[in-house]
């Protein structure tokens, strides 16, 4: 009900009194006072002046749980909505609350992540406010070894948003990076919990850099933003919505169909690796050839010089010509 009461609120966009809220939700006008008061104390600017009513102040692209829970309704995959202002990773919470009763599905945001975790260890830069820092806590009834396939999923979702929203347009680096103006713009980090044959739950971690003015010295060749790409500013709640109404969709068919199939072509398309020379770090052996293409599986396909095409499923694969990459 605090939802709907703050959803009335954004949508008059101007004061709206208690006694018209509470004939519409069919509450009464104390009922609607508690949820004004917990929407204030949940740090709501909202106003009361005698005789006008209530109304509510956004900050423009503050992140907000309930607004968040509002804008993602059309989707049945994000039944809960945790948005902090601070965090150390939202991978982490995700895994933390996973293992709490109540919590199934659920999304966490965060404005700033002070652990921010990126693949194999390293860090990911998260200063407040500037970027998107996601997990997205699933519980896919599917085979364990069918749980890395989300990830191309989620960098379909997350390019293809990104060009409704800002008209850049992105390509994928098999698997994890989605990659603008040959610089890396949004990573993503999957995690599982599993017995040999049951998913307990997969977190996916999803980090775009959105709104930053500057990189880190350190990563600037290497890094970049669609803000500093694209010349303004983007509103994350957009991007987020627009994610979820792809990545929404292509779950649904994936849970039914646990192959690509439906899909490849499409990500292929947007695949930076195909056609291209590539170098994979395998179980510490280093193989050199040409990706030609990512099969149903989500395996990337390698033909070496000799002409012998190799699987790739997983491991660290430099593409010739992108982050530096250059023998
Ligand atoms: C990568 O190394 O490319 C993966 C980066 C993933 C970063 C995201 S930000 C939200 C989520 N929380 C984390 O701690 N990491 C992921």
């Amino acid at each position: 009900m605090t939802e709907k009461v703050l959803k009335l609120l954004i949508e008059a966009e101007d004061f709206l009194s208690g006694e018209d809220m509470s004939r519409i939700l069919g509450v009464t006008r104390t009922a609607i006072w508690k949820h004004i008061k917990k929407l204030k104390d949940d740090g709501y600017a909202i106003e009361s002046v005698t005789n006008k009513g209530y109304r509510v102040s956004l900050l423009p692209d503050q992140l907000d749980a309930h607004e968040l829970m509002q804008l993602l309704k059309g989707n049945d995959l994000v039944k809960q909505v945790f948005v902090y202002k601070t965090i150390d990773s939202t991978n982490k919470e995700a895994k933390r609350k996973a293992m709490e009763e109540g919590v199934s599905t659920a999304l966490f945001l965060s404005e700033e992540q002070t652990l921010g975790i990126g693949r194999r260890g390293k860090h990911w830069v998260s200063k407040s406010g500037t970027g998107i820092f996601m997990s997205l806590l699933l519980r896919p009834n599917i085979k364990p070894a069918n749980a890395s396939m989300l990830t191309l999923l989620v960098g379909i979702a997350a390019s293809k948003a990104i060009e409704k929203e800002t008209g850049l347009r992105t390509q994928i680096k098999w698997p994890n990076d989605l990659v603008l103006n040959n610089k890396k713009i949004c990573g993503i980090l999957t995690e599982m919990n599993s017995e040999i044959d049951y998913i307990n739950y997969v977190v996916i971690g999803v980090g775009i850099n959105v709104n930053q003015t500057k990189i880190d010295e350190e990563l600037m060749d290497i890094a970049t933003s669609l803000s500093l790409e694209g010349g303004k500013d983007y509103s994350r709640k957009s991007l987020i919505t627009s994610f979820f109404e792809v990545f929404d969709k292509l779950y649904n068919q994936f849970l039914l169909r646990e192959s690509l199939d439906f899909v490849i072509e499409e990500y292929n398309d947007l695949c930076v690796n195909v056609g291209r020379m590539v170098k994979a770090e395998i179980n510490g052996q280093t193989i050199i050839g040409e990706s030609i293409r990512v099969d149903n599986a989500g395996s990337l396909i390698i033909r070496t010089k000799e002409g012998v095409e190799l699987l790739v499923n997983s491991g660290e694969v430099s593409v010739r010509g992108l982050y530096g990459y250059v023998d």
